[in-house]
């Protein structure tokens, strides 16, 4: 029987959520959905002209509505955004009903991904000093999801392959 829940990427800017969220969902053939994605598609323009023209509280609100609502649809894979488990609402939507993996990654990596880039709002203009206490303090919130990958030195090819071994041994629940 086709499992309803959907499994849920979720952890910082930069972790692979979608890259590896859009592999997994090749592999299990299940529709993949980004939710940054479907944002910008709805609202018409990039997350960071959403954060410039609308600010950051107008964002979360809408992020918000988006992924509890996409999280009503049955046996897809997800992306969430990097800042969407943070919220109370949505994170027990997903720890009652879903399956999540938080993609774990070295601060050192998620600096090199993200420092200094305009198309992360929230990151833009942070010294790594600034990122690493971010990476941290979210660490607590997203280690709460139900399958840790520590994606560090590991190729997209093995942090697949630990997910579908997870998925495939049965571990998660239908
Ligand atoms: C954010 C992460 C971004 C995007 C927004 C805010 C965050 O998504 O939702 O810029 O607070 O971590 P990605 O994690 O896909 O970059």
């Amino acid at each position: 029987m086709k499992s309803i829940r959907n499994i849920v990427f979720l952890g910082m800017m930069g972790s692979g959520k979608s890259s590896i969220g859009k592999l997994v969902s090749k592999k299990l053939k299940i529709f993949f959905f980004d939710i940054d994605k479907y944002i910008e598609k709805n609202l018409k323009m990039e997350i960071a002209e959403i954060f410039k023209n609308k600010g950051e509280n107008f964002f979360r609100k809408y992020e918000k509505k988006i992924t509890l609502q996409i999280l009503k649809k049955k046996h897809i894979i997800i992306a969430l955004g990097g800042g969407a488990f943070l919220n109370k609402d949505v994170r027990q939507e997903i720890l009652s009903k879903h399956t999540s993996f938080w993609l774990d990654c070295d601060e050192k990596i998620i600096i090199q991904r993200i420092i200094n880039n305009p198309r992360r709002p929230l990151a833009y203009g942070m010294s790594e000093d600034e990122i690493i206490k971010l990476c941290k303090k979210r660490s607590k919130i997203y280690a709460k999801a139900d399958f840790r990958i520590n994606c560090s030195n590991l190729t997209k090819t093995q942090i697949v392959n630990k997910i579908l071994n997870i998925y495939e041994t049965n571990k998660i629940k239908n």
